[in-house]
C-alpha cells in the first residue's frame, strides 16, 4: 500500500487508513440469481427488438473505457459538470453545513474531491459513503481518498443503489447529502427514474439534501458527436458489452461483425445507443444454453441517455418531496446541477 502526500501537508499512515475504512457488501439472493444466471440477458436477446441491460456495459474494461470517454473533446458532460462544481462547491457546503456525503456510482471519485475539498476548507468533519456495485472500484478509490484526506472516514456500500438506499442508516453527522452526479439519471427510463427518486426521498430525513447533475436538452449536432466520437472510444465502450457477455457466459460474439450506432431521438429527448449486426449470423452463449440469430442490420438496444428540461425535472423532484433550493448551470446552459432539500 502506498503512502501518499495528504491534502495540506500531513501524511496518512496505512494504519490510519485501515481504521478509517469500512466496506459493507450488500447483495440479495435475487440479484445473484439474475446477474449470475443471465436470465436478464436471455430475456433481452430473445425478444424483438433485442435489448441488453445497460449495466452489462460496466465490467472492468467498460469502466476503463467510460473513464476515457469522460476525457474526450466531444463528451462535454464531465468537463462542464466539473466546472460547475468547482464554481459552486463552497456554496453547496455552506448551505448543507456539516454533513455525510453519500455518492451513488462513485467511480473514480474525481468530482467528489471538489466537494470534499469544500467541506475540508470549512473545517467540517468528513464522512463519505460511496455506493457502487463494484467492491473493487470502491476499495481502490476509497484508499486513495483516505490517503489524501487525513480526517476523512469512508463507509463504502457495495451493492445496487436500490439496496444501499433501502439499507442506509440515519446519518451520524448533523445532515446528509446524497449526490447523484454525471447525468446517470439519464440512463434510467422515466419509470425507473420515478422509482429511483422516491427511493432517494425515503433515504433522506426532512431537511437533508440531494445533489443531482443532469445533462440538458440541446441541439443534435452537439449531442450526437458526444455519443459517437471521432476516436471510436464510445464505439469500443458499446461493443465491449459483447466481450463482457462472451466472458461471463462463454459466448462467441465476434465484435468485428457488429457496429456501434447511436442517434438523438428528438421526440423522446434521448440518445439511443445500439449495436447493429453487419451480417446475418448466429451467436452462442454456451453457459446460458442460448443461440441468438441476427438478421443483417438487426440491432441490440444497449442504452438510453436522456436529456433533461430544467423546469420539468424541478417539478418532478418537487412532486416527490425534493425541493430544489439552487439550480446552477454553465454559461451555455448545457448541464444542470440541482441542490434539493427533502421536505415533509
Ligand atoms: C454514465 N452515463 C451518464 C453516460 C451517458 O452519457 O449516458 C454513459 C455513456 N454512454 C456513452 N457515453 C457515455
Amino acid at each position: 500500500m502506498s503512502i501518499s502526500k495528504a491534502a495540506g501537508s500531513k501524511i496518512a499512515s496505512p494504519k490510519s487508513i485501515e481504521k478509517r475504512l469500512r466496506i459493507e457488501r450488500l447483495v440479495t439472493v435475487n440479484e445473484i440469481v439474475t446477474f449470475d444466471t443471465g436470465s436478464d440477458v436471455i430475456q433481452g436477446l430473445t425478444q424483438t427488438p433485442k435489448t441488453l441491460p445497460t449495466r452489462y456495459l460496466y465490467d472492468d474494461r467498460g469502466s476503463e473505457l467510460f473513464e476515457q470517454i469522460c476525457e474526450l473533446p466531444e463528451y462535454y458532460l464531465t468537463r462542464t459538470e466539473t466546472k460547475i462544481l468547482q464554481q459552486y462547491a463552497s456554496e453547496i457546503a455552506r448551505i448543507t453545513g456539516p454533513c455525510e456525503l453519500v455518492e451513488l456510482g462513485s467511480g473514480s471519485s474525481t468530482k467528489t474531491r471538489i466537494i470534499l475539498d469544500a467541506y475540508q476548507q470549512l473545517g467540517y468533519p468528513m464522512l463519505y459513503v460511496p455506493i457502487d456495485v463494484s467492491a473493487g472500484i470502491l476499495e481502490s478509490s476509497a484508499r486513495q481518498l483516505l490517503a489524501d484526506y487525513p480526517s476523512l472516514q469512508v463507509h463504502a456500500l457495495a451493492g445496487t443503489y436500490e439496496l444501499a438506499l433501502a439499507k442506509i442508516l440515519p446519518s451520524e453527522l448533523p445532515s446528509r447529502l446524497i449526490g447523484f452526479i454525471g447525468s446517470t439519471l439519464g440512463n434510467l427510463t422515466p419509470q425507473e427514474s420515478d422509482i429511483f427518486i422516491s427511493q432517494i426521498t425515503n433515504a433522506l430525513q426532512v431537511g437533508e439534501y440531494f445533489l443531482l447533475g443532469i445533462d440538458l436538452q440541446k441541439p443534435k449536432h452537439i449531442l450526437e458527436p458526444a455519443y459517437d466520437d471521432s476516436q471510436g472510444v464510445t464505439a469500443a465502450f458499446n461493443l465491449n458489452i459483447l466481450e463482457h457477455l462472451n466472458q461471463r457466459f462463454e459466448g462467441n460474439f465476434d465484435t468485428t461483425q457488429f457496429e456501434h450506432w447511436s442517434f438523438y431521438n428528438e421526440t423522446e429527448n434521448q440518445i439511443e445507443s445500439y449495436l447493429r449486426s453487419l451480417r446475418s449470423q448466429s451467436v452462442e452463449l454456451h453457459a446460458l444454453n442460448l443461440t441468438v440469430n441476427f438478421a443483417l442490420g438487426e440491432t441490440i438496444h444497449t442504452e438510453i441517455s436522456r436529456k433533461f428540461d430544467l423546469k420539468i425535472i424541478q417539478q418532478q423532484l418537487t412532486a416527490r418531496g425534493l425541493v430544489p433550493l439552487n439550480v446552477w448551470t454553465d454559461p451555455n446552459q448545457w448541464f444542470g446541477l440541482l441542490l434539493c432539500q427533502r421536505q415533509a
